[in-house]
């Protein structure tokens, strides 16, 4: 509607008369429009840049000790939604482009939502959950054992989450209007693979032929459509794991998820580019018509190109790579983004690597129950479709999801309608009490145990072997771990028993120095938006876990008589949500003890426990009642402990300027669609300065004769800034800025940029630019 309006006043030639029928077929469209929608829900989009320190941090996820960030694939971010009934309750869900939430984390952006909104966010209705990357900077968790390899806790990685999280939240508040949900489901094949079917063959041979497939291959998605602006936004939930990119990789990386949210993203963003015919100053990237037909003669452009040398580094304002950014440049001012995101569920056993886990030695597939070959764990490893190629695997898993959930998106028509309403309960899962069906009918007392790590675990997986070298007695490993190491306790018998048959490798519920290595307390929390119920785990459940608990979820849900729900019930889970305590599988898998099963923390029941402090938040919810609040987990800040030295100062070499190009595109070249240009700058240490919602690296493209527009920047899958040093203690460094010409991109005239930080040894932060000499795409 407004952008009709918008064209109506840019076209003050057109005679009067046609102008009120315009306005009159405006006003009845408007009329039209209040009376036949049915909105029902306020709703409200939110995205925020967390990337973090792309140096010297150590990622998270595979605890490789090695893995150590020093560039950017593509940045991660914070992507948040509110719903709430104009006269009702609320529910904010956020999701991250992180290994998992942080305990930690969420406690301090509940703390600033409370400053900020008073009672009205609060860790009753905020779900905060990560996708499961393990390519983003570590270090913001505060159990001890999730923190080994990244030397301790990092400040910067932490920081970058909470601020990104809020202010993706307050965005999304900020937008809040009248608008509605669709709910879609579909089938995706080809996304994920069971990495552990030896534990899943254990489940019950009755309950398996119950379904089609060894891991759960349905996407569920939510379509946002704002009642002014249109679509302006979608979440989906599938279950596979973020290792797409190996455990070797060292460019920050939303992984396939991430991939996929930015594929979704700049794809809605790019159709409504094209149909709203932006200004010319807006010219939408991959779009740019305009500057082909000016410039369609390549000794034209080589001439143009050969007029701009590359430029000398030197100071800039950090303002000026921000306001470049390439996406901030699309958008209509008011209208708020489009924003896109692939959360995950119960993703516990399920790889991306789906063509199976191979030996590197032989070739051969590695041993079926062990994943071993010839014995050994380290030789395993799991292949995706792209492989040897880990960033074309993660492109084409991201590149399947983003298909299935365009599809859903297109074809969602099944609107949520209901209240919104939610439960939450801390839940101390050391010593709880759980009541389990007995065989042969009645039922039992069962008690789930102190959180305990098995060997297995030491073991890793076919997406990363060998994850954690943490044997004990171990002489080798970081500052940290030699600081933690001899807090190591022996398990006493009842401990032992309680986890059988599990053999405890790291005893972590009962260390408690020099802080609690693992969580005992967790959230457990349920949503309610209409018939989508949302299901918050603080963990990895495996798929035939997360069949039990959904369904469980649901039969309460539909058999309570209330009628509230019907057969069209959608219940999902959110993995790795509001804290994590690593992985839940069911008693039968437990029993296998593969990589899920000992890290399955607290004992056999885990699964069991969940499954009932669900019910007691589902029956609360059917009934309208309130639950026990549960006893509150640790803000342990202030006992964090970091190894991870801080920039010392940066240096170049004398005579040269921070951003001066190190080694540029040859003279006069012309590069072809799909080949790679590569540039080298002198540059400074990323941490310097995040350049949150800016860049480090930049592609430009020549318009008219003098003037530069950007086209794509490090958070563009094409564009890969890579950061080095010549040795680790060396206060000089390089950036390396490779662009990988797509076949959309425009003929023309191209250079490349880079921004940066430098630290001077007093301390002081200055900002810089370099520029490569011109080139020609054709
Ligand atoms: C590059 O092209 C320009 C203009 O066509 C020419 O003057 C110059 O000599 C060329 N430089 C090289 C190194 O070929
Ligand atoms: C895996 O282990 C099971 C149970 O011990 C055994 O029956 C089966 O033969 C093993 N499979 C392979 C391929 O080794």
């Amino acid at each position: 509607m407004m952008e009709l309006l918008a064209s109506i006043g840019c076209h003050f030639r057109i005679p009067l008369k046609t102008m009120w029928l315009w306005i009159s077929l405006v006003l009845v469209l408007q009329y039209s429009k209040t009376v036949l929608s049915d909105s029902n829900y306020l709703i409200g989009m939110g995205s925020y840049d967390i990337t973090g320190p792309a140096a010297d941090v150590n990622m998270m996820g595979y605890a490789n000790t090695e893995q150590i960030a020093s560039g950017i694939h593509f940045r991660l971010r914070a992507r948040s939604f509110i719903v709430a009934e104009p006269q009702g309750k609320r529910v904010v869900f956020v999701n991250l482009d992180a290994c998992m939430a942080s305990q930690l984390v969420t406690i301090k952006v509940l703390e600033r939502l409370k400053a900020r909104y008073g009672n009205l966010y609060t860790e009753q209705n905020v779900a905060i959950s990560g996708i499961h990357t393990h390519a983003g900077p570590g270090g913001y968790l505060q159990y001890v054992v999730y923190i080994v390899t990244s030397l301790g806790f990092v400040r910067q990685s932490f920081d970058a989450l909470v601020d990104g999280i809020e202010k993706s939240i307050v965005q999304a508040h900020e937008n809040l209007q009248p608008g509605s949900i669709f709910v879609n489901k579909g089938e995706l094949l080809d996304a994920g693979v069971n990495r552990s079917p030896s534990a899943y063959l254990n489940n019950p041979a009755s309950e398996r032929s119950k379904y089609k497939y060894n891991v759960d291959k349905e996407m569920t998605l939510l379509k946002f459509v704002d009642d002014q602006w249109g679509p302006v936004g979608s979440f989906n939930w599938f279950a596979t794991h973020g290792t797409s990119m190996s455990r070797t990789n060292s460019l920050i990386s939303g992984d396939n998820k991430g991939a996929a949210a930015r594929f979704m993203e700049d794809w809605f963003e790019q159709n409504s580019a094209k149909s709203d015919e932006l200004g010319t100053d807006e010219i939408p990237r991959r779009v740019s018509s305009i500057i082909s037909s000016i410039h369609n003669n390549h000794h034209e452009l080589l001439e143009l190109a050969s007029s701009f040398q590359s430029s000398p580094g030197k100071p800039a304002t950090r303002v000026s790579s921000a306001a470049r950014r390439v996406r901030s440049a699309l958008r209509q001012a008011d209208k708020p983004g489009f924003v896109s995101a692939f959360c995950q569920t119960n993703c516990g056993d399920v790889s991306p690597n789906v063509l199976g886990a191979f030996c590197i030695d032989t070739g051969v597939p590695c041993d079926f129950n062990h994943s071993t070959c010839g014995g050994k764990n380290e030789l395993c490893y799991g292949r995706g479709p792209g492989y040897p190629d880990e960033f074309e695997s993660t492109r084409i898993i991201g590149e399947r999801q983003f298909n299935k959930a365009v599809d859903l998106f297109n074809t969602a028509s099944e609107q949520l309608k209901g209240k919104v309403d939610y439960r939450h309960s801390y839940v101390d899962f050391s010593q709880l009490e759980v009541t389990i069906p007995k065989e042969g009918g009645g039922s039992e007392v069962v008690k789930t145990c102190p959180a305990a790590m098995g060997f297995a675990f030491a073991a890793g997986t076919t997406d990363g072997p060998g994850a954690f070298d943490f044997k004990q007695g171990d002489d080798k490993g970081n500052p940290f771990w030699r600081l933690v190491r001899n807090l190591l306790k022996t398990p006493d018998k009842k401990q032992v028993q309680c986890h059988s048959p599990k053999p405890i490798l790291l005893d972590t519920g009962e260390m408690k120095q020099p802080y609690d290595w693992a969580p005992s307390i967790l959230p457990v929390q349920i949503f309610r938006i209409g018939q989508l119920v949302i299901l918050s785990v603080p963990g990895e459940f495996t798929t035939m876990s997360g069949r039990r608990l959904r369904d469980a979820v649901k039969t309460m849900l539909t058999s309570s008589g209330s009628g509230e729900f019907g057969s069209n019930t959608h219940v999902v889970i959110a993995g790795l949500t509001n804290t994590y305590s690593q992985y839940i599988t069911t008693f039968e898998e437990y029993q296998i003890q593969r990589y899920e099963g000992a890290s399955t923390l607290y004992g056999p029941h885990t699964l069991s426990a969940y499954i009932q402090e669900f019910q007691k938040l589902t029956s609360a919810l059917i009934k309208g009642q309130a639950v026990e609040p549960g006893p509150q987990p640790p803000d342990l800040l202030k006992k964090q402990i970091s190894f991870l030295t801080p920039v010392v100062m940066d240096s170049t070499p004398a005579g040269v300027n921070f951003g001066d190009v190190s080694s540029d595109v040859p003279a006069n070249s012309t590069f072809k669609r799909g080949s790679t240009v590569t540039v080298v700058f002198w540059s400074a240490c990323p941490r310097n300065d995040l350049m949150t919602e800016g860049t480090f690296a930049l592609v430009e493209i020549l318009q008219g004769k003098d003037s530069w527009v950007p086209t794509y920047d490090d958070d563009d899958f094409c564009l890969r800034f890579k950061w080095s040093r010549p040795s680790k203690l060396s206060p000089r460094s390089q950036a390396t800025i490779e662009w990988t010409i797509p076949p959309s991109a425009s003929l023309g005239v191209y250079r490349i940029r880079h921004f940066g930080a430098a630290k001077r040894l007093m301390g002081s932060i200055q900002h810089f630019t370099g520029t490569s000499s011109a080139f020609v795409v054709a």
